[in-house]
């Protein structure tokens, strides 16, 4: 084991890190997403699910997944949508754009494929090209994804606390873009599958001090089985959530001016 990597999370989570630990390399327990017999399932944490459903989308709405590949989340958006509305689900991989690309094809219903876009911008750029546009905007963010860094001896090799700080400053940026894309009166999700402190409440903590005129932060519920409360959002973790997550969510409102 990486010691500075374990001295880390050991220092934030306290007694509770072993059991934590432990949970990352049990398996997960994905359900199924399937929107007709003849078309393929999705099997996605229903941690996951939790976090895209928070964003409270109604039909007609324009939704943003602003880091959507492979697009699990982007399926639970499109569901609620129903073809009515849009959804852009972007992302700045060419790598996982096509397997979005596959997975959306080939897991929604045809009727609603004219109401999604796929496109391949940097998220930062969005609040600077397209200002207040979104009546929703998903940003499941980059992050350092502790369940596989542990289960790859590679990854937990190169895992550095320089690595989760500016993983941070990145996060941080598009959050900001997300903001000033977001239409007044409009819902945000900031979500991560970090266990790093620097990656969660901070960066919400953060934009919400520097755009303390135009957001505010709004309660998520309902509740998922083992969701604990943070300052500033939702972490549900697996040693006490039977094997979900991680997942950790935030939800922000653009105040109409
Ligand atoms: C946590 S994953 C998203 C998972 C996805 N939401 C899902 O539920 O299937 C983060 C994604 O962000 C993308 N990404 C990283 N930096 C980005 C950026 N600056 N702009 C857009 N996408 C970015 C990565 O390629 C990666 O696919």
């Amino acid at each position: 084991m990486n010691s500075e990597f374990n001295d880390f999370y050991c220092k934030h989570y306290g007694d509770r890190w072993p059991l934590l630990l432990e949970s990352l390399f049990k398996e997960s327990h994905p359900i199924e997403l399937r929107f007709s017999n003849s078309l393929q399932p999705y099997f996605l944490d229903e941690a996951s699910q939790f976090a895209a459903k928070c964003l409270d989308v109604e039909p007609g709405m324009s939704v943003l997944d602003m880091c959507a590949a492979p697009g699990g989340k982007s399926l639970v958006i499109a569901s609620v949508l129903a073809g009515q509305g849009s959804l852009q689900c972007n992302d700045r991989s060419p790598d996982r754009r096509i397997r979005l690309q596959h997975v959306l094809e080939n897991t929604l219903p045809v009727e609603w494929h004219s109401n999604i876009k796929v496109t391949g911008y940097d998220g930062s750029r969005f609040g600077l090209y397209c200002k207040g546009q979104f009546d929703r905007i998903l940003l499941d963010a980059p992050c350092s994804s502790e369940r596989h860094v542990v289960q790859s001896p590679k990854h937990l090799e190169q895992w550095s606390l320089s690595r989760t700080k500016r993983l941070s400053v990145e996060q941080g940026s598009l959050l900001a873009s997300a903001v000033d894309a977001l239409a007044p009166g409009g819902l945000l999700v900031y979500s991560t599958c970090a266990l790093s402190p620097f990656e969660n409440d901070a960066v919400v903590q953060k934009i919400l001090k520097k755009r303390k005129e135009s957001i505010r932060l709004v309660n998520i519920s309902p509740w998922i089985e083992g969701a604990e409360q943070t300052p500033f959002g939702v972490h549900i973790l697996p040693d006490r959530s039977e094997g979900r997550g991680p997942i950790y969510c935030a939800k922000l409102e653009k105040v109409k001016s």
